[in-house]
């Protein structure tokens, strides 16, 4: 008896364990943040900042929230937006501090890492958050730092806890911005993306070379990434498969293929699931005849490519850094404009689709290549919505399944 409510907690600790890399988000910093107007500029500065997404992808977090006044003094320095995102991500405490705890320290101090220390954006030791319970219930909190001949940054006092959902989330407000020298010095913009080097590198090789070798579909590409771009770069198994396709099209043909795989906006993986529609693409020319446009749509577990001559699904998120995204897809997205729907796929026998574009056109059947992401995708495409995470979930969920299944026969 005792040993088999033993498995049931063993159980129960794997579901556990197993929901919790789940897409589901489990709060909305800005919407919480929203209910407190006296927080509405630091509020705001997360969500330019994207901070506010990387927040809410996290299980435990507390947020150092400054109102206001205290933002106005911020601002009135002129940081840069990445500079900016600095010292705010240093105000993210990668570990829940609710009042309650912040008032009774084990040694009356503690050290916090925040996510300015986690991007390694932080040099030496610095990037840590000393929390103090001094007596009489003052609770300070300052940022560490790495250089002993800079003035010793002045401490933050604790206000007022804005929320607490144990032991995930605390928004605790303080009475002014942490200060960090390290923190507060001008960083550099994020180095423009290298669009071929990062597909070569994520398992989009052969499409890589395909663009590499057309100079004027590379050109597009890297011109669209400064304004937004959105790129579904096929996989290598999906790219092998076409190539007999792509080598009968015309070098006209091949551009216009190319640059129908690029999306010129960038979409994160939850607007492109909210903004479900007709989108066109870098291939699109204005005129009716060459629309080269493809339907997004999110089926709930994952999201679909539908070109009305076959079905592309995301299999993983490559990069997700506005301004811009990509993602890894199961199959060449084939535009109406060059290819007829299905009759071309041998092994799957066709469904009787008629020209009849978008919606209609029935799926493939899901052939050989399984959506795949291994732990790599999502560590890449880390504090976003990534599919990989979903998909890790359910695979996560098939394991558990097993294990209950082993455990109970
Ligand atoms: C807190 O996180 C756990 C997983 O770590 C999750 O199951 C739970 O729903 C979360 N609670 C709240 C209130 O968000
Ligand atoms: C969070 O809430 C804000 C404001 O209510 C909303 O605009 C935003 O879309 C929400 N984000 C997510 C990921 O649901
Ligand atoms: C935090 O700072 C206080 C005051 O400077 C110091 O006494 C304490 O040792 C520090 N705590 C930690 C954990 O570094
Ligand atoms: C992008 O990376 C490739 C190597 O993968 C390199 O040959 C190319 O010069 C790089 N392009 C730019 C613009 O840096
Ligand atoms: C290549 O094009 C020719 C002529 O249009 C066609 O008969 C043939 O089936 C095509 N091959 C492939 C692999 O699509
Ligand atoms: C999409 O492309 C088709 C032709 O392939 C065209 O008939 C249709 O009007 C286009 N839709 C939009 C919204 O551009």
């Amino acid at each position: 008896m005792h040993r088999q409510s033993t498995s049931y907690t063993f159980l129960l600790l794997l579901l556990l364990a197993a929901a919790s890399p789940a897409a589901i988000l489990a709060f909305n910093v800005t919407k919480i943040l929203a209910e407190h107007p006296d927080f509405s500029t630091f509020n705001h500065y997360l969500t330019a900042t994207r901070l506010a997404s990387e927040i809410n992808q996290r299980q435990t977090i507390t947020v150092l929230a400054i109102n206001n006044a205290g933002m106005s003094a911020l601002l009135a320095r002129h940081f840069t937006i990445p500079t900016l995102k600095n010292v705010l991500s240093l105000h993210i405490l990668v570990d829940y501090y609710g009042s309650k705890k912040l008032h009774q320290l084990t040694h009356s101090s503690t050290l916090a890492s925040t996510f300015y220390q986690a991007t390694g954006a932080a040099p030496g030791t610095s990037g840590f958050v000393n929390i103090t319970d001094h007596r009489g219930g003052r609770v300070s909190f300052t940022a560490t730092s790495s250089d002993d001949s800079l003035p010793f940054p002045s401490s933050s006092d604790f206000v007022k806890s804005l929320k607490e959902l144990p032991y995930n989330l605390s928004i605790i407000q303080i009475n002014k911005p942490l200060s960090s020298p390290e923190a507060e010095a001008p960083a550099a913009a994020p180095a423009p993306v290298n669009l071929t080097d990062l597909m070569t590198r994520k398992g989009c090789a052969l499409f890589a070379g395909l663009l590499a070798s057309d100079r004027d579909a590379h050109k597009t590409f890297d011109d669209s990434a400064d304004g937004g771009l959105t790129v579904f770069c096929p996989g290598d198994a999906a790219v092998k498969s076409f190539m007999p396709k792509y080598k009968n099209l015309t070098a006209e043909g091949k551009t216009s293929i190319l640059l129908y795989h690029g999306y010129p906006v960038y979409s994160s993986l939850q607007t492109l699931k909210s903004n479900n529609g007709v989108v066109t693409t870098l291939a699109t020319d204005g005129g009716a005849s060459k629309s080269y446009n493809f339907t997004v749509q999110d089926d709930g577990l994952k999201v679909e490519l539908k070109t009305g001559v076959a079905t592309a699904a995301i299999t993983s998120t490559l990069i997700d850094q506005d301004p811009v995204a990509m993602y890894e897809i199961d199959k060449v997205l084939q535009p109406l404009e060059l290819f007829k729907p299905e009759e071309t796929d041998a092994l799957a026998p066709a469904p009787a689709a008629h020209k009849k574009k978008g919606k209609k056109v029935a799926p493939e059947p899901a052939a050989d290549d399984a959506p795949e992401a291994s732990p790599a995708d999502d560590q890449v495409a880390d504090g976003n919505a990534a599919m990989g995470r979903n998909v890790g979930f359910w695979s996560g969920w098939c394991v558990v399944v097993a294990a209950v299944a082993a455990i109970l026969a």
